[in-house]
């Protein structure tokens, strides 16, 4: 019972002083494979309706990085062929600014949409990303989980191996903060939560 209880108060302090860290300020290391391991059982361990399970998570290592952040120098400059090289550059190293990358995608499970509205599989994914935070802080690391257009793009989630029905829900960055990130205000408790009265 003790035992529980301490674990209990370790994960609401967890849960307490979570904080993302800028994925230009993750440095290594990043988790080792065994920690990684442990952070991807973490992210399935979430609720889905009905076991739809449309999500999928890609772990991207530095090389496969260094691909994605090609691909979309490319895509940028040829949409916007009168940006500055300054940019670009900034587009080819958006998604190698961590030791690991992972993407969550979702492609919602179609026999299932009768019941399972493609909004509920799609929260269940956000649960999935906000899982992965939780357990990377829980080992000690840092996270982002971030978006920006290459989230929206068709052609980065085909290059990346998907369909056209799927969405990319998160890219999240891990890594060591390079400095403890400040806290950020909060909103205020009583405006968000209040009792339902009849
Ligand atoms: C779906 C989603 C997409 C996000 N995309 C971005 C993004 O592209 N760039 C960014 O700076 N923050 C993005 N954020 C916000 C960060 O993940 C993070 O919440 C923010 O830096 C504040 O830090 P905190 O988590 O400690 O409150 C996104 C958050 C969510 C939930």
């Amino acid at each position: 019972m003790l035992e529980l209880c301490s674990m209990a108060n370790s994960t609401i302090d967890l849960l307490l002083k979570r904080r993302s860290v800028l994925a230009k300020n993750l440095i290594e290391p990043g988790p080792s494979p065994e920690e990684l391991q442990s952070i991807l059982s973490a992210a399935l361990r979430i609720p889905d309706h009905g076991r739809a399970e449309p999500w999928k998570i890609q772990i991207l290592d530095k090389e496969a990085q260094s691909s994605l952040g090609d691909f979309c120098a490319e895509l940028f400059n040829s949409e916007n062929p009168d940006s500055k090289e300054t940019h670009i550059e900034l587009e080819r190293n958006r998604p190698q600014r961590s030791p690991i990358l992972l993407i969550i995608t979702m492609c919602p499970n179609e026999k299932k949409l009768a019941k399972i509205p493609e909004v509920e599989q799609l929260l269940s994914t956000g649960a999935m990303c906000q899982n992965i935070l939780v357990a990377t802080q829980a080992l000690g690391y840092n996270a982002q989980w971030v978006t920006d257009w290459p989230a929206y793009h068709v052609d980065v989630i085909k290059f990346l191996g998907h369909n056209d029905k799927t969405q990319i829900a998160g890219f999240i960055h891990i890594g060591t903060a390079a400095e403890e990130p400040n806290e950020r205000p909060r909103p205020d408790i009583k405006e968000i939560v209040s009792k339902f009265r009849v």
